[in-house]
């Protein structure tokens, strides 16, 4: 079986040494940029005692924990450093949950909760539309279903460019819309336009496609 990859956040978004907190389908994952630009996906649960990484800041190429300052490395997820035990190495078992993540075309894509799984490289699942520069234009939350959204997109004459992707045209030229499946009942819709002028125009088309859909999702209720 196949992974799809999801976009799950605007690469403007997450500046080096940023962490964030994302919820993909109902479960929360920290999605954070190492000092040097690499991104992370990890489960958002420290390994010692589970409190959220989401609350800890990056130093350097690892993920500091806010609790007891143990810390993670960007490259396996391996415990690094134990403050109050310096001399002492983490066992390997000690280690973050760190999911399958590509950066392309302006997002950043998680490639699925089962590590048993592992998804095709991402060019293979998207129509790469090699628009350069990409300008972040906004992000809204709808109260609609990933397929609700995807059925209403199709119907505004958006081309679909991957499962999660589409390419406005005449009152939407050249918007890229991606879709984040944030759990059962909400969609995030994030929007990526070439020309960084016309930023402000994209984020009005979002709130209006917003509007648009829950007017209509309600109508047929
Ligand atoms: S809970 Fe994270 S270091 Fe202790």
């Amino acid at each position: 079986m196949s992974v799809q990859w999801l976009p799950i956040l605007p690469s403007e978004l997450l500046q080096n040494a940023e962490v964030l907190k994302v919820l993909i389908n109902g479960k929360e994952v920290v999605v954070w940029r190492s000092v040097s630009g690499h991104v992370q996906i990890w489960e958002n649960r420290c390994p010692h005692r589970s409190v959220r990484l989401s609350l800890g800041h990056v130093d350097g190429e690892n993920l500091v924990c806010a609790y007891h300052g143990w810390e993670f490395a960007a490259q396996d997820g391996s415990c690094q450093k134990i403050p109050a035990q310096p001399e002492q190495r983490a066992p390997k078992s000690v280690c973050s949950k760190a999911y399958p993540v590509s950066e392309n075309n302006g997002m950043i894509w998680f490639g699925g909760f089962d590590l048993e799984l592992r998804p095709e490289p991402l060019a293979q699942q998207i129509l790469s539309l090699k628009i350069i520069p990409v300008h972040y234009a906004g992000s809204v939350l709808i109260h609609c279903t990933m397929d609700e959204v995807t059925e209403f997109l199709q119907h505004l004459h958006f081309r679909q460019t991957s499962p999660c992707g589409f390419l406005g045209d005449d009152d939407f030229a050249d918007v890229q819309l991606f879709l984040t499946p944030t759990d059962a009942e909400k969609t995030t819709l994030h929007a990526l336009q070439p020309q960084a002028e016309t930023v402000q125009r994209s984020l009005d088309s979002l709130f209006q496609i917003r509007q648009q859909i829950e007017e209509h999702q309600y109508a047929v209720l």
